[in-house]
């Protein structure tokens, strides 16, 4: 859980001229996602989602055009998005490690394998490789207690992981992206 207090009286919000709910999205949303739900608040998580998925985060023009679409407050939508940990509210890396930190994993060895990505990838849990690569995530529980230490990267689970699957996922993706796998 991740609740973001912000003055919002004093906030000043980055603003493009594009929007990131183009017509084309709203419309999209209004097809395929309102109807599914009895109420346009009913719909928010799958928006955000959708949203996310187009832009890569949840700018804060972003969360104000939702707010206007599902005819919500901007309080509402941001309290909703800051209590979940899927939403980004700054951009992240194409690849998102997110390590389990709960209790099975703790006890299974989770904070070795969090310093040594923190020294692999020069990063601190919640921050972004320069190249924006990658991101450094520390989770709650992943559901795979009985495979614990678990890592989520991007929408995959990875259990029972090690410090040398790790290494070499990391030397995988990045010899990929460099043009060399
Ligand atoms: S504690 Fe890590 S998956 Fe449950």
């Amino acid at each position: 859980m991740a609740w973001i207090t912000k003055n919002s009286a004093t906030m000043t919000i980055e603003r493009r001229e594009q929007p990131y709910l183009t017509e084309e999205i709203r419309a999209d949303l209004t097809r395929r996602i309102l109807p599914r739900y009895e109420t346009k608040m009913a719909a928010l998580l799958p928006v955000l989602h959708e949203v996310q998925h187009h832009a890569g985060y949840l700018p804060h023009q972003a969360l104000l055009e939702v707010a206007d679409f599902l005819e919500l407050t901007p309080a509402q939508v941001l309290d909703t998005a800051s209590f979940y940990e899927e939403f980004f509210f700054t951009p992240v890396g194409k690849y998102i490690i997110g390590v389990c930190q709960s209790i099975a994993c703790e006890a299974c060895g989770h904070q070795q394998i969090v310093d040594y990505l923190r020294g692999k990838l020069g990063i601190e849990p919640h921050e972004t490789t320069s190249d924006g690569l990658f991101t450094l995530r520390c989770m709650e529980c992943l559901g795979a207690c009985d495979t614990a230490p678990c890592a989520l990267v991007n929408e995959e689970r990875h259990d029972l992981i090690t410090i040398e699957q790790m290494d070499a996922m990391i030397d995988d993706i990045r010899a990929r992206e460099n043009g060399r796998g």
